[in-house]
């Protein structure tokens, strides 16, 4: 039906035909002259209904109203002397039209299509009407040329797309799944797959060397920004390689989908232990477009006069002392704002903060009297304090001090606006501890495939070939090399508190198949919709999936979930409560 796209269209068309299609924008009466800006997803054209050119497209031009859709033809001719648009694409010109047919009408506007303030569950239940716009459809466009770009990259490497169930059982990946009642085995569900895992290592077991999937996944989590309960990976694994190898394919991956979205990147990625990511950032998924490490002052805090300093400082197995220096430049922070970034960190569980803020006679604050002359100017060495600084401390239990010192930093450095928000930063952590303590018990910290690189030391010291590949401070994927060796396997599920009757009822046709000849394998997954959500610069992942939930899972357009009939229930032999 149509030409040409509206933004194909510029002066190099004055007076050609054209056949334009899309939706009426807005509408404008000038003295008898109607004038439409025709809208498609590449942008905008004003249409303009003369009498004196064509009186019958004119008679319909008055029908018209807000998103109606339209066929519009008629010559392409400049504008006006004085009537450029210079904020529309096209502005220079307009075409004046022969012949236009409303093929559809529209309600009108539950909203303003271009308000940013309408409430977000407005715009889902409407989903179709945000869609329309042109930032939207550029980031749906972004998202298919990435993922296209992945495909063409994987096979060009000799990669098989291959899907895995969706109607399965259990992948643990530490989240709750989502069941799915069967109708003929009465009381058994089915599990959506969190992620395809287990069967894309049995992939492996079955000779394909080389598997990827653009995979849905499932997870019933408690949702946030860059959470969704069903988003989408790019899901890679490979026979008979080594870390280094698979690192390397994701790297290529980025690489290309970057490149596709026209952003050129450098690689390979910097690499950073799990304990260094921790230790200096305070996170194991550093934001490392600024720098603001966190330093070790356990050792000169042992010397301070204050009892609850110097016995955190004695206990260097279980306590840490952080010191984070602040640039503050000119402006000092006030006494407010200190005691404002004192509650922040108390929100995650500080018993205080403590703080120097440094003058031109040395380091000064509440502290002071607490530490000798020599001291103060050792702490003020190991920051490499400048006048006009600010150094803060967090003292306490060491994964409570890294976490909330870790979050000081990102707050602070927001606050202070030192992120350069236009550069993609990639960093590798390596080395991931392979288990962790919970007050549930021995917990994974990846999951329990994941190949343990010292199987025999204390449980928290056992480290990982597992790695996560982090953008500007978000987990963007993750992966590891994998357990072939049953034994190994069953070790693991042991160390776990899983017992064989439990590995045997949620994993054995793994366990099976790993008896079968295993080859060496490992592979990643990348979060498709975060790295859209990222390269789009985009604050929300809802604004990268066409039909997104709500914070409380929840599709608004969809109304789903949604309750079902009694003879539907009986059916699958469900009861609710
Ligand atoms: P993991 O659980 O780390 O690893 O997931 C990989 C990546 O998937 C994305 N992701 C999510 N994106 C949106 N919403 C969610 N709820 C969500 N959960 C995860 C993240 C994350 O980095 N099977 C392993 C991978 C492997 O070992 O090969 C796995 O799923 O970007």
């Amino acid at each position: 039906m149509r030409s040409h796209y509206c933004s194909e269209i510029n002066e190099d068309f004055v007076g050609k035909e054209v056949s334009l299609c899309g939706w009426a924008n807005s509408y404008r009466d000038h003295g008898g002259v109607v004038f439409v800006d025709l809208r498609d997803n590449t942008g905008l054209v004003q249409i303009v209904f003369d009498p004196e050119h064509n009186k019958d497209s004119h008679e319909v031009a008055n029908k018209i109203r807000d998103e109606f859709v339209l066929i519009a033809k008629g010559k392409v001719r400049l504008r006006g002397e004085g009537l450029a648009n210079p904020n529309m694409v096209s502005g220079k010109i307009e075409v004046i039209l022969d012949e236009i047919i409303i093929e559809n009408k529209s309600l009108p506007m539950p909203f303003e299509l271009d308000d940013d303030k309408v409430n977000e569950e407005i715009k889902l239940k409407y989903r179709y009407l945000t869609l329309r716009s042109k930032k939207n459809y550029d980031i749906f466009k972004i998202r298919s040329k990435a993922t296209l770009s992945a495909r063409n990259i994987l096979d060009a490497k000799g990669f098989l797309e291959i899907e895995t169930p969706m109607l399965t059982k259990s992948t643990p990946e530490g989240a709750r799944d989502y069941l799915v009642p069967s109708r003929v085995h009465p009381s058994e569900f089915y599990a959506l797959p969190q992620s395809p895992q287990i069967f894309k290592q049995i992939l492996m077991v079955g000779g394909f060397d080389k598997y990827f999937q653009i995979a849905k996944c499932f997870r019933d989590e408690d949702l946030r920004a860059d959470r969704q309960p069903e988003f989408t990976q790019i899901d890679v694994e490979l026979s008979f390689c080594n870390q280094e190898q698979v690192m390397e394919v994701a790297e290529d991956l980025i690489k290309s989908m970057m490149s596709a979205c026209n952003i050129s990147i450098q690689a390979p990625f910097k690499k950073m232990t799990y304990k260094e990511a921790m230790e200096s950032y305070g996170s194991d998924k550093p934001d490392l477009r600024f720098d603001m490490p966190l330093v070790d002052v356990d050792d000169l805090f042992e010397k301070c006069e204050n009892e609850i300093f110097s016995k955190i400082a004695g206990d260097k197995k279980n306590n840490r002392i952080k010191a984070l220096k602040v640039v503050d430049g000119d402006t000092t922070f006030s006494k407010r704002e200190l005691k404002r970034f004192e509650d922040y960190v108390r929100g995650f569980g500080a018993s205080g903060l403590g703080y120097f803020q440094m003058k031109e006679d040395g380091l000064k604050g509440p502290l002071n009297k607490f530490f000798d002359e020599q001291t103060l100017s050792d702490i003020a060495k190991r920051v490499d304090i400048k006048v006009g600084d600010v150094v803060f401390f967090g003292a306490g239990n060491t994964k409570l001090v890294l976490d909330y010192m870790g979050r000081l930093r990102l707050h602070l450095a927001e606050l202070m606006d030192i992120i350069d928000k236009d550069v993609f930063d990639f960093t590798w952590v390596v080395d991931f501890p392979m288990f962790e303590k919970t007050d549930d018990g021995v917990k994974a910290l990846h999951h329990p495939f994941t190949l343990p690189k010292n199987l025999d030391a204390d449980i928290e010291d056992i480290s990982s070939y597992a790695y996560d590949i982090i953008l500007n401070g978000v987990e963007l994927g993750g992966g590891s090399m994998r357990i072939h060796q049953v034994d190994m396997q069953k070790k693991v599920f042991d160390l776990m508190g899983i017992d064989e009757k439990e590995a045997e009822d949620k994993f054995g046709f793994l366990l099976h198949a790993l008896e079968y000849g295993a080859p060496p394998h490992g592979g990643f997954a990348l979060g498709l919709d975060r790295f859209i959500m990222l390269i789009t610069k985009t604050s929300s992942i809802r604004d990268v999936i066409a039909f997104p939930k709500t914070q409380k899972a929840s599709c608004l357009l969809a109304e789903a979930p949604s309750e079902v009939s009694n003879a539907i229930l009986r059916e699958i032999n469900i009861k609710t409560i």
